[in-house]
C-alpha cells in the first residue's frame, strides 16, 4: 500500500509538477533573441568591482565553438588576459582604447590560424585565401559578443591594437593572424544607441 502511494505521489509530481516545458519557459532566466540583439552595443567604460571568472570565461568561449567555419576548420584561437599582470599588459597595446577598457575585467585576445579555411589540401580555394580565416574568426567574435550580452556581460571589439607587442606577450606562432581584442565586463553607465544607415542603401532586392 505505501509504495502505490509513493508511485501515485510520483506520477502526480511528473504529470503536474515543475516539468512541463511552459513552465520552463516562464522560469529561465535568459534573455530573449531579440533582447540580446537589442542590448549588445560597444562599451567605453566598464565597472570597477564586477569581475568575472574564469569559468565564466570558458562557458563564453565554448559557445564560440558553435559558430560555422569554413569546412569546419575552426581556425579561431583565443587568448584571455585575466590576471592582474596580463590585463596591465594589454591594456597598453590598445593605443587610444585603453582609457575606454580600463575597468574591464577581462581582455581577449583573437587570432586564426592561417592556411586553414579557405584551402583544401594546402591550395587555396579561391581568391579569398585567408580572408575566409578572417571570416570565420569574425563569425566566432559575433558568437562571443552575443553569448556575453546573455550571460549578462559587455564587450567592446578593438582593431586598434598593436600586434607585435601581443603577439610576444602571449607566445603567438607566426602561423596565425592577430585580430581583434576584445574586452569583456560589466558596462558602467548606459551607451547611446549608434545611428544606422537605412536599409535600402544596403541591401538591393532582384
Ligand atoms: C572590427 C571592429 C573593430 C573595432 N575597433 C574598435 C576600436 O578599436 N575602438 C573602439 O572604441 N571601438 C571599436 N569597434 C566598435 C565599433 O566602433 C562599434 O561596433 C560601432 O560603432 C557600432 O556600435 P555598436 O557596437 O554599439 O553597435 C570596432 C568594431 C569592430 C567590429
Amino acid at each position: 500500500m505505501k509504495q502505490l502511494i509513493l508511485f501515485g505521489a510520483t506520477l502526480a509530481l511528473f504529470l503536474f509538477g515543475g516539468c512541463s516545458s511552459e513552465e520552463k519557459q516562464t522560469t529561465s532566466n535568459s534573455p530573449s533573441f531579440d533582447e540580446v540583439f537589442l542590448s549588445r552595443r560597444s562599451i567605453r567604460n566598464y565597472d570597477a568591482s564586477k569581475k568575472i571568472s574564469e569559468a565564466e570565461v570558458r562557458e563564453l568561449l565554448k559557445a564560440t565553438q558553435e559558430a560555422p567555419s569554413w569546412a569546419n576548420q575552426q581556425p579561431t584561437k583565443y587568448y584571455v588576459a585575466i590576471s592582474p599582470e596580463k590585463l596591465t599588459a594589454v591594456q597598453d597595446m590598445v593605443g587610444a582604447n585603453k582609457e575606454r577598457i580600463a575597468n574591464a575585467p577581462v581582455l581577449i585576445v583573437s587570432t586564426f590560424e592561417r592556411g586553414k579555411s579557405g584551402f583544401f589540401q594546402g591550395n587555396q580555394t579561391n581568391e579569398i585565401g585567408d580572408g575566409w580565416g578572417a571570416y570565420d574568426n569574425g563569425l566566432s567574435n559575433c558568437y562571443l559578443i552575443l553569448k556575453a550580452r546573455a550571460m549578462g556581460f559587455d564587450t567592446l571589439i578593438m582593431g586598434m591594437r598593436d600586434s607585435d607587442k601581443l603577439r610576444q606577450l602571449f607566445g603567438i606562432p607566426e602561423n596565425e593572424t592577430v585580430m581583434a581584442v576584445i574586452a569583456l565586463g560589466y558596462r558602467a553607465s548606459e551607451p547611446n544607441y549608434p545611428s544606422k544607415r537605412d536599409l535600402d542603401e544596403i541591401v538591393t532586392f532582384f
